[in-house]
């Protein structure tokens, strides 16, 4: 005789509804992400896990969007001009002080953790008038360094833990 499903087992309804629920919240600009996620993400975390990306396909100018340990990294392919605008930025006038070579290993890409450090909302590429990202959750902007410049967010995009396996290869974790 087949076993009754129980109200604790998940359904193939239920999960597809999630599956769901979770794709269109991804596909939502000003998505919140949990706000524990977000905070900095302690060392025992980031090595737990590593993915490895392919970023052979991403035109220069693009921002490639990729999912790791659950939050999105945005993996920007900056063109000469983002490029000389962040690496020219004084640092007097930033909030959260770094220069743009400590943020990147290849000037050509910028890597960062999506999540807003004001309440973990995902901010939108390519918007704001630094042309890096705007949060639409309360306004803070960032530059094409991800460096925090205006609004109420107290720091930079973090930069995770990440190398270049090979030119276009690149391993976040
Ligand atoms: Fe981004 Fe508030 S969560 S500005």
């Amino acid at each position: 005789m087949a076993e009754a499903i129980t109200a604790t087992e998940p359904t193939r309804r239920d999960f597809l509804y999630l599956a769901t629920a979770a794709v269109g919240a991804v596909g939502v600009g000003a998505t919140v992400w949990p706000l524990i996620s977000q905070m900095s993400p302690d060392a025992s975390t980031l090595a737990a896990g590593t993915l490895e990306v392919d970023i052979a396909g991403v035109p220069v100018g693009q921002i490639m969007t990729v999912k790791w340990r659950g939050k999105p990294i945005f993996i920007s392919h900056r063109t000469p001009v983002e490029i000389k605008t962040a690496e020219d930025t004084p640092l007097n006038e930033l909030k959260d002080p770094a220069t743009d070579q400590s943020r990147v290993q290849k000037p050509e890409w910028l890597v960062v953790i999506g999540i807003c450090t004001h309440l973990g909302c995902v901010p939108l590429g390519h918007e704001g008038p630094y042309h890096g990202w705007f949060c639409p959750c309360h306004g803070s902007v960032y530059d094409t360094s991800g460096r925090i410049r205006q609004g109420p967010a107290p720091a930079n995009l973090v930069v995770p833990p990440y190398r270049f396996a090979a030119e276009t290869k690149l391993v976040i974790g």
